[in-house]
């Protein structure tokens, strides 16, 4: 009765563990969860305030597919201050969270066989996606040894005539790792002749902690071409369940493509949202990003220490996101089996590497509180003790 293509589509892992163990708490069990990718801060109240006066100001109507102006101006503001980078209204659209982002880019550009280079690990939603469209995922393999970084020579081996696009997520998710300006520029040396796209996923932009968060498309003017920003404030400023993404391309038939598919699927994006978005982009947050900011570094060093006391496992220090990749090739390679056991016989949930395509590591998210994180991290400790 279903379509090939949707038989193809898996479910999300980290949204099945994440579910999953929120239905273990609701029976009462004293489960601690590291697998959730979302800040466990509140919305920034400048933020919430912007929403409330749109629903009082009636801005509850449709509006522009692409959004109303003046979000478009604050994101091209943003753009502008953060990035360096200038786009006009017609090269940025507005999208239901950077996944439906990434949805309508990828339905307006992959199809028969186009081959999509993804390093893995990757997110998950990345080769589903691909997949999903008709493209063919290839996959570059690193690991803690490069700091999860593919490196040029990588990429070039990776190229063939096939290739439509390559997908960088800087910081990571799921390892943290940024690139800096020269990695990022002998990347555009290997891609400079092809007509290769770059779709650069800067999601968690704002949660760079070690190191300068620089922008793909600010590289150069070829990269300016050929990238496609593809951002949001679901991690920056707490706004998951607001849904908000946009993305930004020099390429304004790429842009009217996607505006087209989204004006006969999903029409504008939520318009109490989008006013409520200005207040995350024109700086009004920048106080409260300054704060959670402060509390991930806070968390991530904590974390980092108590990991890497524990004998077998160890993990390098994230520059950005809130996640560790620990490596546990040490005592096991099958981390499937570690975090369903981890979960069944210390009631903690950490997202297995098999889910970003890199088995041997597990994810923890440090988006909860300190005590927390402390906690769990001793139950880990407990659990390798005893079973490994
Ligand atoms: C790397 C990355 N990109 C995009 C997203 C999608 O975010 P949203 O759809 O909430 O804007 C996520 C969420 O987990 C992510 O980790």
């Amino acid at each position: 009765m279903m379509t090939n293509r949707i038989n193809s589509l898996s479910e999300s892992i980290t949204i099945a563990i994440t579910t999953l163990s929120q239905e273990l708490k609701a029976e009462g069990k004293d489960i601690l969860s590291f697998s959730a990718g979302e800040p466990d801060f509140g919305t920034p109240q400048v933020i919430k305030d912007a929403a409330i006066k749109a629903i009082n100001d009636e801005h509850t109507k449709y509006t522009a597919v692409d959004g109303v102006p003046a979000l478009k101006k604050a994101i091209a503001g943003k753009l502008k201050r953060d990035n360096g980078l200038t786009y006009e209204p017609n090269q940025i659209i507005t999208n239901n969270g950077a996944k439906h982002t990434l949805f309508n880019l990828f339905s307006a550009t992959i199809e028969n066989g186009a081959e999509v280079i993804i390093p893995a690990p990757y997110w998950v939603t990345y080769p589903e996606l691909v997949k999903y469209c008709g493209g063919k995922v290839v996959e570059i393999q690193t690991d803690d040894t490069t700091g999860f970084k593919i490196t040029p020579e990588q990429l070039k081996a990776a190229i063939t005539p096939k290739t439509k696009m390559l997908i960088l997520t800087i910081p990571s998710n799921p390892t943290g790792a940024v690139y800096s300006k020269d990695e990022l520029t002998a990347i555009a040396k290997v891609l400079e002749g092809t007509d290769i796209m770059v779709a650069s996923d800067e999601m968690y932009e704002k949660l760079t902690y070690d190191g300068e968060f620089v922008s793909c498309a600010s590289i150069s003017d070829d990269m300016y071409k050929r990238t496609v920003t593809i951002n949001g404030l679901s991690k920056s400023v707490a706004m998951t369940g607001w849904r908000f993404g946009y993305m930004a391309a020099a390429d304004t038939e790429l842009v009217k493509a996607t505006k087209k598919l989204q004006s006969q699927s999903t029409s504008n994006i939520n318009s109490i949202t989008q006013y409520a978005a200005i207040a995350g982009l024109d700086g009004s947050a920048d106080a409260d990003i300054a704060m959670m900011k402060k509390a991930f570094v806070q968390r991530r060093d904590e974390a980092v220490k108590l990991i890497n006391e524990i004998e077998g496992l160890s993990v390098l220090k994230p520059d950005g996101a809130f996640y560790l990749f620990v490596n546990t090739k040490e005592i096991t390679q099958d981390t499937l089996t570690f975090a369903k056991e981890l979960l069944d016989k210390k009631l903690v949930a950490v997202v297995p590497g098999e889910a970003f395509g890199t088995p041997g590591y597990f994810r923890l998210s440090f988006a909860t509180d300190l005590d927390t994180i402390r906690e769990g991290i001793k139950r880990i400790e407990e659990f390798v003790k005893e079973n490994y």
